[in-house]
């Protein structure tokens, strides 16, 4: 039988390895099931379904001005300035303008009203305002997210922020800046291992990290976000396991492969430690842990996971091609 098609799921009996799409490949386990034959080996790397990262706050106008319920927690996302500038989409898409206040209640809405663009997606404002105090709104799709304001006398965050631009007077100055509507952008072109299976696979994390992402700017609760932490903590622990799986199926050279392995061992106590801590109300899903995240996940895909792939196509020629 002529191997071309991809490692999706794969078995081997007897030495001979089935390789192909999930569906054929369920229909072969279910028989191999009820003829009970004597199964050596199974790796699957493959996955059905790669979640849809969906926009959490949907209908922009309906939301002009609304506060997240959860704006205490998201502003201390504000906090970290290398994280923020890390979902900083490019400075051209920066949108300068100004507007009045006038010490009014529910006043915080012109900020929003005043931008020339339409406040789609995540975006950041940096308010001015004449006295010297500097705010900060995490918005998504017009809704705010998260609040900080500092003064020459102190720090607010969350609805003691919004409390404060309440009752501001003068003449602020804006500065808007879009953030990424992805933390990570998948990319075939750096990112793809050439192991469609595994691809999926990377494509599900990223899916993952991405739906985190757009939770946090989204202002979405803990609640959400805690089934996102333990999605990913799962779905990475298995993704590593079929990697690491395929090295022993194909001989990967021990110091390679134990310098991967090793890779993912570091990432994986980090992650289960994250996990305890964020369960316990210790630690914060936090743009900067997201940042990290985004970062690791795109150092290691695109370093020791595609020297893998490159090395399986190559060197060892496995039937990976479609
Ligand atoms: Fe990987
Ligand atoms: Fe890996």
């Amino acid at each position: 039988m002529e191997l071309t098609l991809i490692i999706e799921y794969m078995f081997e009996i007897e030495n001979k390895v089935y390789v192909g799409a999930p569906v054929v490949l369920r229909r072969l386990r279910r028989w191999l099931i009820l003829r009970d034959p004597e199964v050596k080996y199974i790796v699957e790397v493959g996955v059905d379904e790669i979640p849809e990262v969906r926009d959490p706050v949907p209908q922009a106008e309906v939301f002009l001005g609304k506060v997240s319920e959860h704006i205490e927690s998201t502003s201390r996302f504000l906090d970290t300035e290398e994280a923020v500038a890390f979902f900083i989409l490019n400075t051209e898409s920066r949108v300068r303008y100004s507007t009045r206040l006038y010490g009014l209640k529910g006043q915080t809405i012109l900020l929003l009203t005043a931008s020339p663009e339409p406040l789609k997606g995540p975006w950041l404002l940096v308010v001015e305002g004449e006295e010297g105090w500097l705010g900060k709104l995490l918005v998504y799709n017009n809704m705010i997210t998260g609040a900080q304001v500092m003064t020459k006398l102190g720090e607010y965050y969350g609805k003691a922020a919004l409390d404060f631009i309440e009752n501001a007077r003068g003449e602020v100055r804006v500065d808007a800046v879009r953030l990424k509507r992805r933390a990570f952008e998948w990319d075939p072109s750096r990112f793809s291992v050439f192991v469609r299976g595994i691809d999926r696979q990377h494509q599900y994390l990223v899916a993952v990290l991405n739906m985190a992402y757009l939770g946090l700017v989204g202002g979405q609760g803990r609640r959400a976000l805690e089934e996102v932490v333990d999605r990913m903590v799962e779905y990475t622990k298995f993704h590593f396991r079929s990697e690491e799986v395929l090295f022993d199926r194909f001989h990967y050279p021990e110091d390679r492969a134990e310098r991967h392995r090793r890779e993912h061992r570091q990432f994986t106590l980090k992650a289960l430690e994250f996990r305890e801590k964020f369960m316990q109300g210790e630690a914060e899903l936090t743009l900067d842990v997201l940042r990290y995240l985004a970062q690791w996940l795109q150092g290691h895909i695109g370093g020791s996971d595609r020297a893998f792939g490159v090395w399986l196509k190559e060197v060892a020629q496995a039937p990976i091609t479609e």
